[in-house]
């Protein structure tokens, strides 16, 4: 890789259409939980990408099936069958509880199916509904759908109108939430951790008010788990972690180990009143995207992901509370497994450059959270190089240098 930072950039910025500030940093090749720039620095990386690179980058199992799949078979559509589709549905079938899978290519499409069978199923049994209760502090997505059902008006208000009879709920009230669910909901969409919106669990609690809203209304539960499920918390889905039982799930991000594929997976009760030629996808579960989520739905269970990230969740939280106790900047740690929030005492902004300087990858959301959603994979001894950098990066954002 020959083509200097510069020029890289100065392309992007006349060609690429400016929706993302970017970090100035060129990430050209990566190992493991390791990324390397166009310099070839070497940066310990704690977000895969948004919770994607679920495996590390370059992981070589992935990397050869998907070559093999390249050279065999990479799409047909869906009009045809192929012999991987079944099989990823049938491991999220076995992982989730829901028997059923709607296959697409991002998270903001596995909402939207969601959001569409659960009107449907409203629809088909003659008592149509169409209102959605969301959360506070929920992120679904950027389609008109799941925008609809996000919160932050920063997004919203400039699409508007969005989506009719969405009503909003201070995610963790469970009384407000009883009072909002009526026979007009549709169905309850929430994330079991917030992500975007700081890394915010769900209380016990509050699982529990939803599960009684749902069973007095008849309401359907959707769970969006596409970025605190598929074993980022330790567990298959956190949904089963709240005592939620879903008729709904979104799934995205580390399906794929970062070749796009989303889910939405689906009761029976709502699955049999979908019909042929109700919701579609051109590429949505296509071959190379289905075999890249079984290398890594084979990894997660008999690879023994799940445990080694229930084990490393603990270390985390030890070494992240201890961090906290020794940084005054970091007001709380949120989270489970390999997904962390840092409340700061400030806004979060400065924290990603001084860490980038410091060769440690994180992100800030909800202003004044760093997280981290490091790649499934990574061992103790490399997460004491990253937490060391992050810890650097803190406290010279506190010392204001
Ligand atoms: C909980 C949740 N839902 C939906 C989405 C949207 O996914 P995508 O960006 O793949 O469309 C995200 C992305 O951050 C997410 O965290």
């Amino acid at each position: 890789m020959t083509m200097v930072m510069d020029e890289i950039q100065s392309r992007e910025s006349r060609h690429v259409l400016q929706t993302y500030r970017r970090q100035p940093v060129t990430f050209v090749r990566g190992e493991g939980v390791r990324l390397y720039d166009t310099e070839g620095q070497e940066y310990l990386d704690l977000l895969s990408g948004i919770g994607v690179a679920s495996l590390g980058h370059a992981h070589p199992g992935l990397a050869k099936a998907i070559a093999d799949q390249a050279k065999t078979l990479l799409h047909t559509s869906n009009l045809f069958f192929h012999p991987l589709q079944g099989q990823v549905a049938e491991r999220l079938a076995t992982l989730s509880g829901l028997p059923r899978a709607f296959f697409c290519n991002s998270g903001a499409e596995a909402v939207e199916a969601c959001l569409k069978f659960a009107r449907r199923y409203w629809y088909t049994r003659g008592e149509p509904r169409s209102e959605f209760i969301a959360l506070e502090g929920s992120f679904h997505g950027r389609t008109f759908g799941a925008l609809s059902v996000t919160s932050d008006e920063h997004y919203r208000a400039p699409f508007a109108p969005l989506l009719a009879d969405v009503r909003w709920v201070p995610a963790n009230d469970p009384a407000a939430l009883l009072a909002a669910v009526s026979d007009q909901t549709a169905a309850i969409i929430a994330e079991g951790i917030q992500g975007e919106g700081g890394v915010r669990p769900l209380t016990p609690a509050f699982a529990a008010a939803i599960t009684e809203a749902s069973a007095r209304t008849g309401a359907l539960i959707v769970a969006d788990e596409i970025q605190c499920g598929l074993g980022r918390t330790g567990q298959p889905f956190y949904f089963a972690t709240l005592g939620i039982k879903p008729h709904l799930s979104s799934l995205g991000k580390a399906m794929g180990g970062g070749v796009p594929i989303g889910a939405a997976l689906i009761s029976e009760e709502v699955a049999s009143t979908i019909a042929f030629g109700d919701h579609g996808s051109t590429y949505g579960g296509n071959l190379l995207a289905c075999r890249a989520a079984l290398v890594f739905l084979e990894a997660l269970v008999e690879g023994g992901l799940l445990a080694h990230v229930a084990r490393m969740g603990r270390f985390f939280e030890e070494r992240l509370r201890a961090l906290a106790a020794r940084q005054p900047i970091v007001k709380e740690v949120r989270g489970a497994g390999l997904i962390w929030g840092l409340e700061l005492t400030r806004d979060a902004a400065a924290v990603v450059p001084a860490a980038l300087e410091r060769r440690v990858v994180v992100n800030r959301t909800a202003e004044t959270v760093v997280r981290l959603l490091p790649p499934l994979v990574i061992t103790e001894a490399d997460a004491d190089i990253g937490l060391g950098r992050l810890e650097g990066a803190l406290a010279a954002v506190a010392a204001g240098a």
